[in-house]
């Protein structure tokens, strides 16, 4: 059992003896913020004295009188305002290298309570190509589901694709009066996004090109499609095939993957009765034609997503349902791509990977769903994120003002990994060095989405991103290679690399591992962590912990190597070393990994 969830076992009968009402499942231990206090400490004693007015510093002490870790941690000390601090001692730390030497665990053990967990990300609309807003949500997405599952909960990935709404009548009249076949064939987005903006600036009515007829086909295509009109039907796959097929291209490079692509048509049979029954139950009301949710004032108005602070008032912010045409939305199709996840996969939780600008959008779908099946339980979570600045600080564009498409930053990422390799390494061959340009350029742009808090604007500098000094993919890329080239050079096995055969036989009852060195304690107190990381990751959504737990991994890594010499020691030594170097590697990789970046064993 890993050091943490040991003592958390042994905290919970040590509290309940000096507080027999306490109702606790466990007593959390998380990792010390600062080491000069310990490796991991507990603040929960502190909440459960407040609750009952005792002096957190004499329950702390009680429970201390009662708590039995003296295997595997030195002395517990008391600390602050009543944390408890505990230190491993190094036999109990080289115990767990060595159980992870025998495969055991990775530092992660899988949770013992397994969730049902819907990730909906990505999402990109039919007939656009996807720009680099995109990449966030593809990118943040897919290293949340990768970390939930390697965490053992059952994920189920869903390109959520925006295939059906208006903008389908104005493509219809472009298609059938526009378009080009060659460039559709050349570049099926570009030439979808050109029909498409060349038709939506006819059909703005305070715009200068605006063109009355050109609206009126547009409505009337649409109408045509929503009922079922053969021709447009066609017409309409075709532009949801080809959208499909270029994203796909996108989703291979970067190496995505979705059990599900349900789009928004898939939820269009279903929305009728949707509305309907919000209106039979009252649930929704009449608003100026159209059918909305109104606040029920259930909450304080700051609360209240169905009300908007406007000069110096609260007034309505209706969830509107259904248009007063008759028209269904995007908050009406949410509300049924909801309960379908929930009806078809028992969801414990949904999570949904959009930009911020969507908050509202979601604070009202949850209010909503809630009034609508108040018993259920499942845990709903919008993970928004902030836009790409360029390094002028503005909205990231071309020279020229236009967005940037995520394939183009792609090769670009790719063009100057390549010129970056060919100057370190121009011995080798040609395509090794664009298999590694690959690698490192998708990574890189990768990592510097994952990098910031998610919720902040971040800069794009391909500087600092491709950067091999910092805190980024190539750094991290290149500390695996590394460690991977010791082994080479030592001619080991990674995976193998064993204490000298007289201490295997006792390796259950006594430490092979000489853990002395300062740095050496440093680094395999790190490595004990990952598990916790990756715990944070899930429990908050936010993969940048992940990110900063192996950049710190990599320094200390670099620590020890700088200061305890591994191939050239003496053999139980360098065995205990390279057990160190080994598992070191191994958490990267399987870091990385959960992040979506791939390895590679030279570079
Ligand atoms: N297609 C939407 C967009 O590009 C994102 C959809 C997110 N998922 C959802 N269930 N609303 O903005």
């Amino acid at each position: 059992m890993l050091p943490h969830r040991l003592i958390e076992q042994r905290l919970q009968p040590a509290v309940l003896a000096a507080l027999p009402d306490a109702d606790i499942a466990t007593v959390l231990v998380r990792p010390c913020p600062d080491p000069k206090f310990g490796d991991y400490q507990t603040n929960a004693l502190m909440s459960l004295a407040k609750a009952r007015k005792l002096n957190p510093r004499q329950l702390a002490t009680d429970v201390v009188a009662r708590l039995d870790v003296g295997d595997c941690c030195e002395k517990v000390e008391i600390a602050g305002a009543g944390f408890l601090n505990f230190r491993l001692k190094p036999a109990a730390l080289a115990q767990t290298l060595e159980s992870a030497v025998r495969g055991e665990h990775l530092f992660f053990t899988p949770t013992p309570q397994p969730r049902t967990v819907v990730v909906d990300f990505s999402s990109p609309n039919v007939a656009k190509p996807m720009h680099v807003g995109h990449i966030r949500s593809t990118i943040l997405g897919d290293s949340l589901a990768r970390t939930l599952r390697l965490l053992g909960h059952r994920v189920i990935t869903d390109n959520h694709l925006g295939d059906w709404g208006t903008q389908f009548g104005m493509l219809l009249v472009g298609w059938k009066t526009l378009l080009d076949a060659a460039s559709l064939q050349a570049d099926p987005l570009a030439e979808m996004e050109r029909l498409y903006k060349t038709i939506s600036a006819q059909c703005h009515p305070d715009k200068p090109g605006f063109n009355q007829t050109t609206l009126d086909r547009a409505r009337n295509e649409l109408v045509k499609l929503q009922a079922g009109d053969a021709e447009n039907l066609a017409i309409w796959r075709d532009m949801i095939r080809l959208s499909q097929a270029q994203f796909q291209t996108i989703y291979g490079r970067l190496g995505v993957n979705f059990g599900h692509t349900l789009g928004e048509s898939f939820y269009h049979p279903r929305l009728q009765a949707i509305v309907d029954e919000l209106m039979r139950r009252s649930l929704a009301t009449e608003s100026r034609g159209a059918r909305a949710i109104l606040s029920d004032g259930s909450v304080p108005p700051k609360d209240d997503p169905f009300l908007v602070h406007k000069e110096g008032e609260w007034i309505p912010n209706p969830f509107i349902i259904q248009k007063s045409d008759g028209g269904f939305n995007y908050a009406t199709s949410d509300l049924a791509t909801l309960a379908y996840r929930l009806e078809t996969w028992q969801a414990d939780e949904i999570i949904y990977v959009t930009d911020g600008r969507q908050q509202l959008h979601f604070r009202q779908l949850f209010a909503a769903f809630k009034r609508w099946q108040p018993d259920s339980t499942s845990r709903l979570a919008h993970v928004w994120f902030g836009s790409i600045l360029g390094e002028d600080g503005k909205p990231f564009k071309t020279r020229s003002g236009e967005t940037i498409r995520l394939a183009e930053l792609l090769d670009e990422a790719e063009e100057r990994a390549f010129k970056l390799v060919s100057e370190k390494s121009p011995d080798l061959p040609e395509a090794a060095r664009r298999e590694i340009a690959r690698v490192v350029g998708i990574s890189a742009v990768k990592y510097a989405d994952l990098l910031p808090n998610r919720q902040s604007d971040y800069v794009f500098s391909w500087d600092k991103l491709l950067a091999l000094n910092g805190n980024t993919a190539p750094y991290l890329q290149y500390a695996y290679a590394r460690i991977r080239s010791i082994f080479r050079k030592g001619n080991v096995e990674q995976g193998a690399p064993v204490p000298p055969s007289e201490s295997r036989i006792t390796h259950h009852e006594s430490s092979s591992l000489l853990l002395e060195a300062p740095e050496e304690l440093a680094l395999a107190r790190h490595l004990l962590n990952f598990g916790l990381v990756l715990e944070a990751v899930a429990d908050d959504y936010r993969p940048n912990f992940l990110c900063n737990y192996l950049y710190d991994l990599a320094g200390r890594f670099t620590g020890f190597y700088e200061n305890c010499p591994v191939l050239k020691s003496e053999p139980a030594q360098r065995a205990s070393r390279l057990v160190v170097c080994d598992l070191t590697a191994r958490v990267l990789k399987q870091g990385l990994d959960v992040l979506g970046i791939e390895t590679l064993e030279q570079m």
